[in-house]
């Protein structure tokens, strides 16, 4: 589980392995990974929680993850790739990505394929894709896919969350073809109270943005205990299918209990699903599922 030290994350990490799942914390910062890993055992004695370090920012600390993952384990039931950022100022990734792109969706498009071996070793494993209502506002800009010709925080964003539904999608169908028993499925909370808002505000330069955040997370949005419903329902209920997108049930998917969900024609789009794999091959080295 990527993105576990706060907010969704941490919640459906906490869920999984009170109910008996044996789960790694995958975090940039071990030492909050160890807080969490803590307060999941002093809830459930039995729980097996394991913390290591993964900035899905960061190419090389994908790899390294990714070798020691595998050298420890030989089966993988469940990947969430959870861990994002969201309408943030311009900024690039270790391996000069734009932020939001390489955060949300190519670490977790490398992570995913270098994690192939224990997936394709356990028959049902699940990958959930976490996305967000936001996808319907994203674009993908093939010819300037990190910003870097014009750049706007949301629209950055938003594409990132819209590259998260067509690589479920892809991935999906490139299980479906290669006759794999592993399948894709995605989920969005809704709007979720979590640090993504104060995070966005404070790197927007702080002020009214978390006044105008803090208002809305006080007015409209649910807890993160709710918000994590989907990706949980997502990633153990029996009667989802590969491809499936489950959110939340209330007016405008913004709260309630998670149902199966609609995506928008951009997301459903699949020339520009299997461009979207190619580019994030050429842009990672990490090639799977030809
Ligand atoms: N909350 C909402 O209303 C909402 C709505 C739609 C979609 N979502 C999606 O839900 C997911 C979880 O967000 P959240 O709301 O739970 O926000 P959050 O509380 O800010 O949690 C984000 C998590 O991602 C981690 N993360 C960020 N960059 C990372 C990196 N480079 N490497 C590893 N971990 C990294 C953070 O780690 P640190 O603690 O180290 O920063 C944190 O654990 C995101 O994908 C977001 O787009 C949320």
């Amino acid at each position: 589980m990527t993105g576990s030290t706060s907010g969704l994350g941490l919640v459906t990490a906490a869920e999984l392995a009170i109910h008996g799942a044996e789960v790694t914390l995958a975090v940039r910062d071990t030492a909050r990974g160890e807080h969490v890993a803590t307060a999941i055992r002093a809830r459930s004695a039995g729980a097996k929680v394991d913390v290591q370090r993964l900035d899905v920012a960061d190419l090389g600390a994908v790899r390294e993850f990714a070798a020691g993952w595998l050298g420890a384990h030989s089966r993988l039931d469940l990947l969430i790739n959870n861990a994002g950022v969201m309408a943030i100022p311009r900024a690039l990734t270790a391996d000069g990505f734009e932020m939001q792109f390489g955060t949300n969706h190519l670490g977790h498009f490398a992570l995913t394929g270098l994690l192939l071996p224990a997936i394709t070793a356990t028959p049902g494993a699940r990958v959930v894709s976490v996305s967000s209502g936001a996808h319907r506002i994203g674009r993908m800009r093939f010819d300037d896919l990190m910003g870097a010709q014009k750049y706007s925080a949301w629209g950055a964003y938003g594409q990132s969350k819209l590259a998260n539904l067509l690589f479920m999608s892809e991935l999906e169908r490139r299980f479906e073809r290669a006759g794999i028993a592993a399948f894709s499925v995605a989920a969005h909370p809704g709007y979720a109270s979590t640090n993504l808002q104060s995070t966005s505000a404070t790197l927007n330069g702080g002020g009214f943005r978390h006044k105008f955040y803090g208002l809305g997370d006080r007015v409209m949005a649910q807890t993160a205990e709710m918000g994590a419903l989907p990706t949980l329902y997502a990633a153990t209920n029996a009667s989802v299918a590969g491809g499936s997108y489950i959110g939340p049930s209330g007016i405008g998917e913004m709260r309630g209990h998670p149902k199966e969900v609609g995506m928008s024609s951009a997301a459903r789009n699949r020339d520009n699903a299997t461009q979207l794999w190619l580019a994030s091959e050429e842009l990672t080295g990490v090639r799977y599922l030809d």
